[in-house]
């Protein structure tokens, strides 16, 4: 599925805040996408972009083994912008100078624009200076020929720098973080007032685009798509009806480890909300076999994910001649960045990712160019209700991965009386929303407790509560303590087998969100 889109390109040199330069850029309305530095000049030129934007990075320019894009890009016409090391590193290649500063400038600095047009066209002229925010060990000393600073601060006397003649832009501080107070005005500057681009990136107007190309690639063909009742699924099948109706058929797979009255309510939410063909199979007895006497993490998730291919494919193998798989990818999984690569593997997210290899199907991956919030935005668009797009998301294995230790009916049991009413309180409380996600975990040790004049020996429940935007990385919920403590008596009070509630107070990284 090839679509064009007008777009600005970024050309990442590793920074934390690559992915956050293209959300602000999306969130104007204007396309962008994310590759890594050593993309060549032909394939920058087959992606016509209306600007490249080099972001920041962890080296320093003065080094050796520095890394560097082709300086071929100054020579194609197109508006650049240099941000924190992309910007030095501009400085560097068209023959400035940047040295190591005698003093890092990290945080809120205070800038004064020595120019008022291009990047800083159009801002509140009674300031006199502007908060941004500086995270830098080298700095410019010496701008390129005809060059000049375009802003200062007390520590860089070329806290901007602009080609007098050319669409070449650099800035030392970071315009995408919000306590760059003008982040937006600069970063509008540069792809309206420079690049030219128009704000034509909506959901609506993807809708109707996806939908001719997705009609297009497919023709008369079957297309399957896996149904987990999660945000992306959801909506990538609804996507996907709306461009070819039932030539689309959806599968869903009760691995026998979902929350209480979870399957029902996604089946009867399908069945009677949308018009969706969904062929649900109840394989959980099958899946609680596979898992018998499994302790180890690793194992169970690539047991959960095999039977999950298993059951799919002899489910697909009776509708007969499927030619595409239709999948959920989202963009941070696609984003080919210098900031993940060589990340260790520290679980294996199975989701469908096996499928198509086995069932030699053509992938159909109509999100593989979106962000999260962009997902949310689009199933709304498609008339997904709010409680199918504002769900928690919840992992493939399910309560398989929430159970430390062997998984059993027993045991699921427990997890679930009392992950319901984790849930419920969440909820009632308004802090579902409010959280990325919100579950109970069953630990796998028993602790000594007193119920009445009675000595009890019981599990464990730990509650995880994060806060997050990406899940890359997360912070525990600060939860009021009076929610805490509802929820750890009800629990106690209500789940036989529990005699103890911990909360549990770990960020990613180094923990992460689900235990295992
Ligand atoms: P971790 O535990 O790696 O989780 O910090 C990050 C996010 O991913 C979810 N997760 C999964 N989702 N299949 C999924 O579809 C999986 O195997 C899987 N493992 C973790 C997790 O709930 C969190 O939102």
């Amino acid at each position: 599925m090839n679509i064009q889109h007008e777009k600005i390109l970024i050309l990442d040199f590793g920074s934390q805040t690559t992915q956050l330069i293209a959300r602000r850029i999306r969130e104007q309305k204007v396309y962008c996408e994310i590759h890594p530095y050593t993309l060549s000049l032909d394939r920058i030129r087959e992606l016509a972009p209306m600007g490249i934007v080099m972001s920041g990075g962890p080296a320093s320019v003065c080094d050796d083994d520095a890394p560097v894009s082709d300086p071929g890009l100054y020579q194609l016409g197109v508006p650049v912008l240099g941000i924190c090391y992309g910007a030095q590193l501009m400085t560097q290649q068209l023959g400035g100078r940047v040295e190591q500063a005698k003093k890092r400038e990290f945080g809120k600095a205070d800038l004064e624009i020595l120019f008022r047009g291009g990047l800083f066209a159009g801002l509140e002229t009674g300031a006199r200076r502007y908060q941004v925010w500086m995270s830098h060990g080298d700095r410019i000393e010496e701008c390129p020929a005809d060059f000049e600073a375009s802003s200062q601060s007390d520590h860089s006397p070329f806290a901007a720098i602009r080609h007098k003649k050319e669409p070449f832009v650099g800035v030392q501080f970071h315009p995408e973080v919000a306590h760059t107070l003008i982040g937006t005005d600069v970063l509008r500057n540069f792809i309206f007032g420079m690049c030219n681009c128009k704000p034509n990136w909506t959901m609506h107007s993807f809708v109707s685009t996806t939908v001719l190309a997705i009609r297009k690639m497919v023709g008369e063909d079957k297309v399957i798509c896996a149904l987990s009742g999660g945000v992306d699924s959801s909506v990538t099948a609804a996507l996907v009806h709306r461009a070819i109706g039932d030539q689309l058929t959806c599968i869903y797979v009760n691995n026998g480890l979902m929350r209480t009255g979870e399957t029902e309510s996604i089946l009867q939410f399908f069945r009677e909300k949308t018009r969706l063909k969904v062929i649900d199979v109840d394989a959980s007895e099958y899946f609680l076999k596979e898992l018998e006497g499994i302790v180890d993490p690793e194992e169970k998730r690539k047991r959960i994910g095999y039977g999950f291919i298993n059951i799919f494919e002899q489910e697909a193998a009776k509708l007969g001649n499927v030619k595409y798989l239709a999948q959920g990818t989202l963009y941070p999984d696609v984003i080919e960045s210098v900031s993940f690569r060589g990340a260790a593997v520290i679980k294996s997210h199975h989701n469908v990712g096996g499928l198509p290899e086995v069932m030699k199907l053509d992938l159909i991956e109509p999100l593989r160019d979106l962000f999260k919030d962009e997902v949310r935005e689009l199933g709304l668009e498609l008339g997904l209700p709010e409680e199918a797009i504002y769900r928690q998301p919840f992992p493939g294995p399910g309560l398989g991965i929430r159970i430390m230790g062997e998984i059993t009916a027993e045991r699921l049991d427990v997890l679930r009386k009392a992950d319901v009413i984790v849930l419920e309180d969440m909820k009632t409380s308004g802090y579902y929303r409010k959280v990325w996600q919100s579950f109970a975990v069953l630990l796998p040790i028993q602790t000594v407790g007193v119920m009445g004049d009675e000595r009890t020996y019981e599990n464990v429940i730990a509650l995880r509560c994060v806060d997050s935007v990406d899940a890359m990385t997360a912070d525990w919920s600060k939860l009021p303590y009076d929610l805490l403590g509802r929820i750890s008596n009800r629990i106690i009070n209500e789940v036989r087998g529990v005699n103890r509630v911990v909360f549990d107070i770990s960020s990613k990284p180094p923990s992460t969100i689900e235990w295992e």
